[in-house]
């Protein structure tokens, strides 16, 4: 694989995944448009596609059929959305700019982005409830719900978001931080991960212990890349406001370590991601080259 390789790879997953999401969301014209308009507005959004890259690429680097992977591509999504909505709120980090638009609350009002954070998270799972991939058995489907459940909840990201907020303006250490991201940030990393190979039970523990592994690694690596960026970036490349870590008086990794090292730091957390995929095979290339986009991104 190489960079247009993975390029035109990148592409297909976030084409994939938003006219599957187009399907999914409710039309606007249905009532109430409002919500279901501005649902569509924040989901179909130009994110990255982080997570639903992850699920597809977990899947196929263990041979899963590639039709089992756009719901739970689809559903993290909606999760990750609906955390991007809260996380805005002037009640969270109170911003107004995100995916290079207005955020929810500031196209629309503060109700209409908490019943959007809401309904995301409902249909998240109830794509999963209703997924009629073939040969998908119960129980995959159930630990399915379980993962996303878990990860998104309050020993997961919604945990910590909490201790995010409890954070603003007191001295943490660096256990703290690195709890604080692994919670808000890594869990659904983590959940995207596994999602993918839980549509590939036939598989080697191993492996999926190293796939695991990986996921943990690159997930802390997000949100440390996230924290340079905030500081690093400009708000017109981002599509959100950059500085406002700061601005907030929020704990990072740069506030705590300093640039070099928390560069460092993501370099090194993507060293151990990809040692810990060595086993695979040349299906997990785009595991590879995600590692790198994760760490070596702009925006
Ligand atoms: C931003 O996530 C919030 C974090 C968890 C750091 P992304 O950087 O994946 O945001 P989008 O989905 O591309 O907008
Ligand atoms: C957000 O972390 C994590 C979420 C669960 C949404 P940040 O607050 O740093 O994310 P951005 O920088 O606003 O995207
Ligand atoms: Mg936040
Ligand atoms: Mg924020
Ligand atoms: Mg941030």
């Amino acid at each position: 694989m190489n960079d247009q390789l993975f390029g035109q790879y990148l592409s297909r997953c976030r084409e994939r995944v938003e006219s599957a999401l187009a399907v999914i969301l409710p039309e606007a014209s249905i009532p109430p448009q409002r919500l279901h308009t501005a649902m569509r507005y924040v989901t179909l959004g130009p994110g990255k596609r982080v997570r639903p890259m992850l699920v597809y690429a977990a899947g196929e680097a263990l041979s899963a059929p590639n039709e089992r992977l756009d719901t739970p591509a689809c559903a993290v999504e909606l999760i990750h959305t609906y955390s991007l909505v809260h996380d805005d709120l002037p009640a969270m980090d109170n911003d107004d700019l995100r995916r290079g638009r207005k955020t929810c609350h500031r196209e629309f009002d503060e109700a209409t982005a908490i019943l959007v954070g809401d309904a995301l998270q409902s249909l998240a799972f109830r794509i999963l409830a209703s997924d009629k991939s073939p040969d998908l058995d119960a129980e995959t489907r159930i630990d399915m719900i379980e993962t996303l459940a878990i990860a998104s909840g309050s020993r997961g990201m919604a945990g910590g978001q909490a201790l995010d907020l409890a954070a603003i303006g007191r001295e943490i250490n660096l256990t703290e931080l690195e709890n604080m991201h692994i919670h808000k940030t890594g869990a659904l990393i983590r959940a995207s991960i596994r999602l993918g190979t839980l549509q590939a039970p036939e598989s080697d523990p191993l492996q999926v212990r190293g796939l695991d592994h990986y996921a943990k690694c690159i997930g802390l690596a997000f949100q440390v890349v996230d924290d340079i960026l905030d500081i690093a970036g400009d708000s017109q490349t981002l599509g959100k406001t950059s500085g406002k870590d700061q601005a907030n008086d929020k704990p990072t990794y740069p506030a705590l370590l300093g640039m070099e090292a928390s560069r460092d730091m993501a370099e090194r957390l993507r060293e151990e991601a990809l040692e810990s995929i060595q086993s695979l095979d040349a299906k997990a290339d785009p595991l590879r080259w995600l590692a790198g986009y994760i760490v070596e991104r702009s925006r």
